[in-house]
């Protein structure tokens, strides 16, 4: 299965922390926020991954996380032109997937959990169609929202309802059989000009094809679209972090408990982030 992230968009909620930055480099407590959604796809297994942004910004990433090879995995880049859309992200990586399954990840959603990594690797192995994941949360009317049945077979789903026909709201995350390129070279641009994410989905929806897991209550999940949820973010990484004495999402880590570098790598790695606490961590991880 290939990855692709999408850190696109103008984060015009966010001015003016986006006026001139990528919103999905700002920092998340002690990382940049794209940083989250990469650890969950090399979590799951994805070790070939793309990233897409702005004209603007593309380099920025490139600086950051180079071709990968120093975490053991493959990072492509593509601009994506103008925020046309999430489902566009597909047409824009349609020769990075070229045969291959596909997970889309947005580069502003954050998930922890403690059971996430095992059981997104149990529906890659699943899947068939599409698979999305839904989180309960008290304002659905903000997201996709999603109703399934008992085995978890999506019956409806809707962008944005003014009135929601359940708190499942749909995340960020999406799994993909193949067909989801054809899908996606067949959407017309909606009322607000996008290719719609959603409107990819009920494709697989009208199949009886798209599965929606429950991510639930012993998981968290934040976008970070507004100054408050991000700050929440933040807070929530910075608690736990200090609480237990671990970090979320380092990369250089899962990385090494992947093993997708080995102890000698982790140490170049953690060597060079040595002067911040976050680098003393990593080279507390290799022994050093
Ligand atoms: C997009 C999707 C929406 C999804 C949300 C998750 O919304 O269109 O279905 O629930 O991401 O973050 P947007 O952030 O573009 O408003």
């Amino acid at each position: 299965m290939r990855g692709i992230i999408l850190a696109g968009g103008s984060g015009s909620r966010l001015r003016p922390l986006t006026s001139i930055h990528s919103k999905q480099l700002l920092p998340v407590y002690d990382k940049p926020m794209i940083y989250y959604p990469l650890s969950v796809l090399l979590q799951t297994g994805i070790r070939e991954i793309l990233i897409i942004s702005t004209p603007a910004h593309l380099g920025m990433y490139r600086s950051l996380l180079g071709d990968g090879r120093q975490l053991g995995i493959s990072l492509s880049y593509e601009v994506q032109d103008e925020p046309k859309g999430l489902a566009e992200a597909l047409l824009i990586g349609r020769e990075f997937v070229g045969s291959e399954q596909v997970c889309l990840i947005l580069g502003d959603n954050i998930f922890y959990g403690h059971r996430l990594p095992d059981m997104l690797r149990e529906e890659v192995e699943r899947l068939d169609g599409c698979t999305l994941f839904g989180y309960p949360v008290s304002d659905p009317e903000r997201y996709g929202v999603a109703s399934v049945d008992a085995e978890g077979t999506i019956l409806t789903l809707e962008e944005k309802p003014t009135a929601p026909r359940s708190n499942l709201a749909v995340t960020g995350l999406y799994l993909y059989d193949n067909d989801a390129l054809a899908h996606a070279s067949e959407l017309l641009p909606s009322a607000r000009g996008e290719l719609e994410i959603t409107d990819l989905n009920l494709r697989y929806v009208k199949e009886g094809r798209a599965r929606l897991v429950n991510l639930g209550r012993g998981s968290a999940w934040f976008d970070t679209g507004t100054h408050d949820s991000l700050l929440e973010a933040s807070l929530f990484v910075q608690l736990l972090e200090k609480r237990q004495g671990i970090r979320i999402s380092c990369l250089e880590e899962v990385a090494h408990h992947m093993g997708y570098i080995d102890n000698e790598q982790l140490r170049v790695l953690a060597k060079e982030l040595s002067s911040s606490n976050y680098g003393q961590y990593v080279l507390s991880l290799a022994g050093a």
